[in-house]
């Protein structure tokens, strides 16, 4: 979905956004909405900044609108979204669910911040910001699309925020590197470039329906989803580490992405690095149910 933001400025990466955003709209002690579970680092960034989380669950197309409804009466300054791919779950909101959300923060003080770290690599394309276009500061990072090395991320939005932003940064590097972003250009424009990203899109696709139905299979609650994560409830997550790598594989511990105490233990499968070999993929989904002896590597996922 086209979004033409008129401010934007270029800034190292979704994290650095996120931090610069969150230096200029929240203060000590005020609250801020986020996913649960969501991305560990923004966690600890929110509280670093002193914000009072308010962690909002997911269901299988996005944030959960009543509960995002309730959390607002608290009165936050931002509610941050993972409009796609989202990190853990790979939950993509659909377009209704993206118009109830907008409505929601529609009215409130709150300003949404979309967090769109997977870019194309994801085959949703959805966010808030165009139901919600004065209020939505959308992030969008080229590291999952062209390279984490890149270390860039544009920052749109139609308030003042990227002005802010960049104005303070003056103070230090100053800008992006105007060599890399002709680089991050040339890649989003070059047609090769852009064949390759949708062959990379199809390829994760393919992958991660592949492990999300190996799992099913074996009989574990798997999330639905788009790029690269697959969110897998276990009965325990200790043991579910314990034993996966015994088999030689090595995943996610889900509790650093959980807020809210109490919740389902769960690990995040990443199907970035698999092969795209089904059988090796059904090897791989078997070993994480615990069906399978060794998969005869190490693997990472
Ligand atoms: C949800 C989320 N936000 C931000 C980032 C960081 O992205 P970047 O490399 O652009 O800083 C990641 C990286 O995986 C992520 O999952």
């Amino acid at each position: 979905m086209a979004l033409r933001p008129p401010r934007l400025t270029i800034v190292d990466g979704a994290l650095d956004a996120a931090a610069r955003v969150v230096g200029v709209v929240v203060r000590p002690d005020d609250r801020v909405v986020m996913e649960d579970p969501g991305f560990p680092a923004l966690i600890d960034l929110l509280e670093r900044a002193g914000a009072d989380i308010v962690p909002v669950p997911l269901d299988r197309q996005g944030i959960d609108v009543d509960l995002l409804r309730k959390a607002m009466e608290l009165n936050p300054v931002a509610v941050f979204i993972q409009p796609r791919a989202q990190n853990p779950t790979g939950t993509s909101m659909t377009r209704l669910r993206a118009s109830e959300e907008a409505a929601v923060v529609d009215g409130t003080r709150a300003i949404a911040i979309e967090d769109d770290h997977s870019g194309d690599i994801a085959v949703a394309d959805v966010g808030v910001g165009a139901f919600l276009p004065d209020r939505t500061v959308h992030i969008r990072s080229y590291s999952k699309l062209h390279g984490p090395d890149l270390r860039m991320a544009a920052v749109g939005c139609t308030a003042d925020v990227p002005d802010a932003l960049a104005a303070r940064r003056m103070f230090g590097a100053g800008w992006t590197s105007r060599v890399l972003r002709g680089v991050v250009l040339e890649l989003l424009t070059d047609a090769d470039a852009v064949a390759a990203v949708a062959e990379a899109r199809t390829r994760y696709a393919a992958r991660s329906a592949r492990v999300r139905e190996g799992l099913r299979d074996h009989g574990l609650s798997v999330s639905p989803g788009d790029g690269i994560n697959v969110w897998v409830q276990v009965p325990d997550e200790r043991a579910s580490l314990v034993a996966m790598a015994a088999r030689g594989i090595r995943v996610s511990p889900g509790s650093p992405f959980q807020v809210a105490p109490g919740q389902v233990p769960a690990i995040r499968v990443t199907c970035g690095a698999l092969p795209d070999d089904m059988d090796v993929i059904d090897t791989v989904a078997a070993g994480i149910a615990g069906v399978e002896a060794p998969v005869g590597m190490t693997v990472s996922v």
